[in-house]
């Protein structure tokens, strides 16, 4: 029995160190975080038992964690130490019962705080200023990363105040928000690099960047929980909260999360409210910690191998699970984005049951090599829609292939298209597909295109459910459909009174309106038209220079590639769209239907536009976020108005940007309508 055990714990401890090396080293775990912490349990449980096998290479004798040579090396002053977990309440509660026994009874106070899920950092302040920062490392040796930290823009160069030791090792956790993290995956999506497969590894890659340059172009945070080397020591405060405190005043980022705890049941309602949020901090966190708040008491309850017994990490339940791969879907989005998803065997992840994770895009899939029947790890993170964080390579069954992308859109069939550039596959069936269909109708109705004033949202809704339209080119015919009208409009209507109130409506009110906007909409401009076709990357002002340069719809239809490029402002990605949407028949059909129904899209010169800038006199000042004070001058007398350099009684508006000063102190003053660059531009938008 103690061979298999022993063969057990071998096993053990080689496994631990394979997973430490992917985690620490490669930044790429291979199992989710919790099926770690087993592994780490059933050790520390052999090791109880069979006290005389614990050798110095055991991981229960070691901080885990690797410095990587290419970094050079810091030896830390004292060495960085990890926490003990607790993975129920039973295990906090005796947490708490170790503490009260090990403190003799004296009354004492817990500092809680959050457990943030990214890498630890040392940071070493002399006379204030930041001269050296460190990985944790192994513990007792780490990588120096002076360099990278100095780029993180919330971490102090120089400690403010008066009240500053010689020497202090700030500890703490360098991690990324969810918003940045995003944001990096995305960018790496369109550079074809490498995804992180979360924050903390995203975090960890970013630090561990030999070119700093790399580490200022990621954005990191940090937050400090701890100290390390400290002189002179009178300096320490007298617990943990007062460091905190301190840390604050000297400008080193503290979370605000935090609070005192005098008993277990305190520590329990820290956990629950912390819990109840988790998912909606802007950052991953996997637990909580309880700190004996007192250092003395800190001291007298001191430290077992590689934890202190002062406190304890109160770990939530995990957010990564493993299941197996049941199926490859793609969905088509509003705007005819087709998104590959993976349809999972059920799995709880986090007190939710999964059932299915996005795979982002094809390259994704490509990259992670995901196949139907493979064994992955699946992820929730905040309100996101879970993700596959990797593939257990190891347990992939016999036969499976490789995931081939669609050709061609599962509703409509029309190509799947994608750009040159871009990492999102697009349904190219614009108007046709169902899938799309919705959305582009709401588009062509929109103020800014086909101006339908009363075809809202909810009653495209009802008329594309209904089946009563299916493209823009219905809405002409949907005269010939009164009677579906009036049903639909009062589709709750089951009492007479009502349905003949629907009725007299009908014949003059609601509907009477839409239909008559609907009329009214035929003579709209070109550019209008080709802005309400909907075709990617041709926006109003695209639209605008089409409608000029072609002058008839038939024109823009036919046009070549080489002709496109010819039009001011369409390069290369619109040329290209413009002629995949034209060159599908479905769009085709759908304009033809369009000009059947009586829609006459004509190119109207420049209009002379009712502007509100128009004989008004405008006043500039400060800098504007995205046009210098000469070109906004330009576009204000385009638009009418007069600009002049001094406020006065007659001015009637103050245009003002940042570090506004005297101009806008006299403005307030007389009362005059101050407007910064953004109002200027939608005053001058909704006069279009
Ligand atoms: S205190 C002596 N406080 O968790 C205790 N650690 O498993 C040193 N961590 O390496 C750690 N949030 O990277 C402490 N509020 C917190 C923490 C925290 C996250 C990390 C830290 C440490 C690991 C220990």
């Amino acid at each position: 029995m103690s061979d298999l055990i022993k063969a057990r714990y071998t096993r053990l401890k080689e496994e631990i160190a394979k997973h430490d090396q992917a985690y620490y080293l490669n930044d790429a775990p291979q199992i989710p975080d919790a099926d770690y912490d087993q592994l780490f349990r059933e050790l520390l449980e052999i090791e109880k038992e069979y006290p005389t096998w614990i050798s110095n290479d055991s991981p229960s004798q070691k901080v885990s964690g690797y410095a990587n040579a290419v970094f050079s090396p810091v030896v830390h002053g004292t060495p960085m130490l990890s926490l003990n977990n607790a993975l129920t309440e039973e295990e906090a509660i005796a947490f708490d019962k170790r503490c009260h026994e090990g403190l003799l009874s004296q009354s004492f106070e817990y500092s809680c705080e959050l457990k943030f899920d990214g890498l630890a950092i040392s940071i070493l302040y002399e006379y204030g200023r930041l001269v050296r920062a460190a990985t944790r490392g192994d513990g007792s040796t780490g990588e120096n990363v002076t360099d990278n930290i100095k780029t993180i823009a919330s971490i102090p160069k120089q400690l403010l105040g008066s009240d500053i030791p010689d020497r202090i090792e700030v500890r703490g956790e360098v991690f990324m928000r969810h918003s940045d993290f995003y944001e990096l995956n995305q960018l790496q999506r369109e550079l074809g690099a490498k995804e992180f497969a979360n924050p903390r590894n995203a975090a960890a890659g970013s630090l561990r960047q030999l070119d700093p340059l790399i580490t200022a172009s990621r954005k990191l945070s940090f937050f400090a929980y701890g100290i390390g080397e400290l002189s002179p020591v009178t300096w320490l405060p007298i617990s943990h909260s007062q460091l905190m405190a301190s840390y604050q005043k000297m400008g080193i980022p503290v979370c605000d999360e935090h609070c005192i705890a005098n008993d277990v049941s305190e520590l329990m309602a820290f956990f629950k409210q912390i819990g109840d949020k988790r998912l909606s901090l802007p950052y991953d966190i996997d637990g909580v910690v309880y700190k004996v708040n007192n250092y003395a008491f800190q001291n007298q309850l001191g430290y077992v191998s590689r934890a202190p017994r002062f406190a304890i990490a109160h770990k939530f339940p995990p957010q990564e699970a493993f299941t197996t791969v049941l199926a490859i879907e793609v969905q088509v989005g509003r705007t005819g984005a087709i998104t590959p998803v993976a349809r999972l065997d059920p799995v709880l992840v986090g007190g939710v049951t999964v059932t299915n994770a996005t795979l982002h895009n094809q390259d994704e899939i490509s990259r992670k090599d995901i196949r139907v029947g493979d064994h992955v790890i699946v992820r929730r993170a905040g309100d996101v829609i879970p993700e596959i964080v990797s593939v257990d390579l190891q347990q992939r069954p016999q036969n499976t292939q490789p995931y081939h992308f669609p050709l061609t859109c599962p509703i409509c069939h029309s190509h799947i298209e994608k750009l040159a550039g871009e990492a999102i596959a697009r349904c190219s069936g614009g108007l046709f597909c169902p899938a799309q269909r919705k959305q582009a109708i709401i588009h062509f109705a929109h103020r800014r295109a086909m101006n339908i004033d009363g075809l809202g949202e909810k009653i495209v809704d009802k008329l594309v459910a209904e089946k009563i339209i299916s493209n823009p080119a219905d809405l002409y015919k949907l005269q010939h459909s009164l009677n579906k009208l009036v049903q639909l409009f009062y589709v709750n209507a089951n009492d007479s009174s009502k349905q003949k109130k629907g009725q007299d409506l009908a014949e003059g009110k609601q509907i009477q309106n839409l239909l008559s906007a609907i009329d009214g909409s035929k003579s709209a401009s070109l550019a209008r038209f080709i802005f309400a076709l909907g075709i990617r990357h041709v926006g109003e002002t695209t639209a605008k220079d089409l409608a000029k340069s072609y002058r008839k719809i038939e024109a823009l239809m036919d046009a070549s590639l080489e002709d496109l490029l010819k039009v001011r402002d369409v390069g290369p990605v619109v040329a290209q769209s413009i002629v995949s949407f034209m060159s599908e028949s479905h769009n085709r059909e759908v304009i033809e239907q369009l000009l059947a129904s009586g829609v006459n899209p004509v190119e109207v010169s420049e209009l002379v536009l009712e502007s509100p800038f128009q004989d008004k006199t405008v006043v500039i000042t400060g800098t504007l976020p995205t046009m210098s004070r000469d070109e906004a001058k330009l576009l204000l007398e385009k638009h009418g108005a007069k600009v002049s350099s001094a406020v006065s009684s007659k001015t009637s508006y103050l245009l003002a940007g940042a570090d506004a000063g005297s101009k806008l102190e006299k403005a307030i003053a007389l009362n005059i309508t101050v407007i910064d660059e953004a109002m200027m531009m939608s005053m001058i938008d909704q006069a279009q």
